[in-house]
């Protein structure tokens, strides 16, 4: 048990229509962002990020359409320091019912110098300008300190400190390249907040991660940072967005939800929904997710070998680490295939009807082996032709 944190709820931050949706492959249009909306509503997000409205028309118009329909959880919009970007972005949050501005601005030397071209003063003031600009619209206002992790840690921690005289309520520090380790960034984490603790530091404000998954470290960084105090995770279903994406809401919410004896935090996720809610992304931009992928990906609850499948028929256990049903699977799969053992075959013989002696089911474990060096996976309609055509030579 972690008792360096208090209990209580991390917050989830879903981008899934942003960060996720900019990236490529990814687009929708405002009616398929509405429909992936209401899908994030009934999963529990607490706060969904419609989109960058300065960017386009397209992603005012979800905006709207969100805004009218989506109450519950908070509606976010991106926004440059710019007082124009903001104007608009406060103009689109006109139809939610709980807004949130969200400004960002790279704070790295690398970003400073060659993507601004502004001085580390020059960063400062802006933040400090833009965001109580966006105040003076809304009263949720974060700030995300782009390629925070690339950041010098005391320039970082002044950053943190103007936006938060600003009237930030939400500092976000992202990874923004995925760069970072664990230990690096709860350091980071911890280093922040005990630089703004004199400003009311983490009592007053929210600290938030957003970790992209370059190193495919995403979801462990984000979990590393809600250890050293970070109260809202950001990421997306399926883990889409720029590059190799963001922190998957999916993995972050079931390993909260299994590890919680080791987290003393949880989410608001409902988790029966992730499955129908991955699957809905998945047919919206036609991008399906690897077999393989953590909880949503159709092998996640499948077991082929025999050793795993003897396992799992005598105590689930021995093989899962969480009911497929907890995620929104019907069931665990049992596929019957080349490295299938006799105890399976037997177990899907008898759930369809066939209850066989010892000599019958060896005969008919032998004729199944022959097939799997024709076919991969063995059907229901292949054993069930198996016992016909054993029935016939008998
Ligand atoms: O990765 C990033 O830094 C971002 C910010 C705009 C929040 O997406
Ligand atoms: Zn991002």
């Amino acid at each position: 048990m972690n008792t360096n944190v208090s209990n209580d709820t991390v917050r989830i931050f879903d981008t899934t229509l942003r960060d996720g949706e900019q990236s490529p492959g990814c687009s929708m249009s405002p009616q398929q962002k509405l429909v992936m909306a209401r899908g994030l509503a009934e999963l529990g997000v607490d706060i969904i990020e419609t989109g960058f409205p300065a960017s386009s028309e397209s992603d005012r118009q979800a905006m709207a359409l969100i805004g009218r329909e989506v109450r519950t959880p908070t509606l976010a919009v991106l926004s440059r320091c710019l007082a124009g970007d903001i104007e608009i972005s406060a103009k689109a949050l006109e139809a939610a019912a709980k807004p949130r501005l969200h400004v960002f601005l790279s704070t790295s030397p690398l970003h400073r110098e060659h993507k601004l071209r502004m001085s580390p003063e020059q960063v400062l003031e802006s933040v400090r300008k833009h965001v109580s600009l966006a105040r003076g619209y809304i009263d949720d206002v974060e700030f995300s300190a782009e390629d925070a992790t690339r950041t010098e840690i005391d320039y970082l921690i002044q950053v943190a400190r103007t936006a938060i005289a600003a009237g930030a309520t939400t500092i976000n520090l992202p990874d923004t390249v995925g760069f970072t380790t664990p230990e690096e960034i709860g350091d980071m984490f911890r280093r922040v907040i005990a630089g703004v603790a004199d400003v009311g530091g983490a009592d007053k404000v929210i600290f938030s991660a957003h970790c992209h998954n370059d190193l495919g470290l995403a979801v462990a960084n984000s979990l590393a940072a809600a250890e050293a105090g970070a109260r809202q995770i950001e990421g997306s279903i399926n883990g889409i967005g720029e590059r190799a994406g963001n922190c998957a809401i999916e993995e972050i919410a079931m390993a909260l939800k299994v590890r919680n004896a080791f987290y003393s935090f949880g989410t608001n996720i409902n988790t029966p929904r992730i499955v129908p809610t991955s699957q809905l992304l998945q047919r919206l931009i036609g991008m399906p997710v690897q077999r393989n992928k953590a909880v949503v990906g159709t092998n996640a609850f499948a077991h082929e070998s025999g050793i795993h499948q003897h396992g799992m028929l005598r105590h689930r256990g021995t093989y899962e680490i969480m009911r497929p049903q907890d995620v929104g699977w019907p069931d665990t799969q049992m596929v019957l295939g080349r490295h299938s053992g006799r105890a399976a075959v037997d177990a899907r013989l008898r759930a369809l009807g066939y209850l066989l002696e010892e000599d019958e089911l060896k005969l008919v474990f032998e004729q199944f082996k022959n097939l799997c060096e024709r076919q991969r996976v063995v059907g229901d309609a292949d054993l069930q032709m198996l016992m016909q055509d054993a029935a016939a030579s008998d």
